[in-house]
């Protein structure tokens, strides 16, 4: 049984980049790298020598630190030094057993450091993490006071006859609220890169689902036509998810869709199924994606340079959060392209049960 590149990627993620790795896991690691040092050991003796096989320690002594942190590093230390110099040191030259505990003193020195440098690593990574999180709660709150006061001014601006001001407190609103979808994204990273991004699963009734949150969208996205065309009206399927995450991916794309197109293009969306999947699509008549680009798109961070489109603004994280969700919801996302056509983004989802 083969694992799909979702899968691989998601188990990357939960036990290779995740900063909160359990108790179990960094142990285990500890465990699974003492064992293939033995093993590599005792089935390579010939081929191995003293200063290889301490190579060989080092470089488990590395993972583990890496891995799990201080301690850890320092078992692994201490398990594959006291392993190596005893179980496999072969002492049939003169001073050889001295030469082995001055290297055994050296390598645990060693290995010593190297846990500690990774540990501070880990930890600088952690209070980054808590430090967003910090600041990002913290500039919620004015932000939502902000946009609640410019909408009790924008009404009496709007009711007083001051058109020109109105506009001007409904900018304060837009901007606000900008604002806070930047925080949000910045929240939802750390929440993924530290393991703790949680889902509520429930079964969806996935038109109605889309519908809803096209109909929401045509409210917020004025300067854009959306078109929505489905052949499952009289289908009811379901999909297995989190409605709350589901459908921050599909505004998501759609939101791209109208950032990087021009002003009263075409936005369509589509709902179609095929047997065991059902797939959104998102099209745009836009600026396109170099063909360079495409692979990069879904990266942390990544955005394209072009002259075209320098002007508009993001972090870069939408479409990397978008992809986490779908993978996490075993479903796929990809793209189509053509620079100054357009661009087609697809979430393929498995379909739970038809009713
Ligand atoms: N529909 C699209 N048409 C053209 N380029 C796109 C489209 N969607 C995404 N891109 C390109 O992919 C990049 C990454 O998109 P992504 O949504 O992750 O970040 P962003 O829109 O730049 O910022 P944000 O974090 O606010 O979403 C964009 O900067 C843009 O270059
Ligand atoms: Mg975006």
């Amino acid at each position: 049984m083969f694992l799909r590149k979702e899968q691989i990627q998601r188990l990357i993620n939960k036990y290779i980049f995740s900063q909160n790795k359990s108790y179990w896991a960094r142990y285990g690691f500890v465990f699974i790298i003492t064992i293939s040092f033995i093993l590599t050991r005792t089935l390579a003796q010939v081929f191995l020598g003293k200063y290889i096989s301490l190579h060989l320690a080092l470089l488990g002594v590395m993972l583990s630190a890496w891995y799990g942190g201080l301690i850890p590093g320092v078992i692994t230390t201490l398990s594959l030094g006291l392993i190596n110099t005893y179980f496999f040191q072969t002492h049939n030259i003169r001073l050889g057993i001295a030469e082995d505990l001055i290297l055994l003193v050296i390598f645990i020195i060693e290995g010593f450091f190297i846990s500690l440098v990774s540990e501070s690593l880990i930890r600088a990574n952690m209070q980054k993490i808590s430090f967003i999180n910090f600041a990002s709660h913290e500039l919620k709150n004015p932000l939502a006071s902000i946009r609640g006061f410019a909408e009790i001014l924008n009404k009496k601006l709007v009711q007083k006859n001051f058109p020109k001001l109105a506009e001007y407190s409904s900018d304060i609103i837009e901007q606000s609220d900008r604002a806070t979808n930047l925080i949000n994204d910045l929240l939802d990273l750390n929440k993924i890169e530290g393991g703790k991004f949680t889902y509520r699963d429930e079964s969806i009734n996935i038109l109605r689902f889309v519908k809803s949150i096209i109909e929401n969208l045509r409210l917020v996205i004025k300067d854009h036509k959306i078109i929505f065309k489905t052949d499952l009206e009289k289908a009811d399927i379901f999909v297995y998810g989190d409605k709350y995450r589901l459908s921050q991916t599909l505004i998501n794309l759609v939101a791209n869709a109208a950032k990087y197109s021009p002003k009263d293009s075409d936005i369509k969306v589509s709902l179609t199924s095929s047997k065991r999947r059902i797939r959104i699509s998102v099209q745009d008549f836009g600026f396109g994606i170099e063909r360079n680009n495409l692979h990069k798109i879904f990266n942390q961070h990544f955005r394209e340079k072009r002259p075209s489109t320098s002007y508009i603004r993001g972090l870069g994280l939408g479409l990397y959060i978008t992809q986490q969700i779908i993978y996490r919801h075993k479903g796929t996302v990809s793209v189509k392209s053509t620079p100054g056509k357009g661009s087609i983004f697809s979430i393929y989802l498995p379909i739970q049960f038809f009713n």
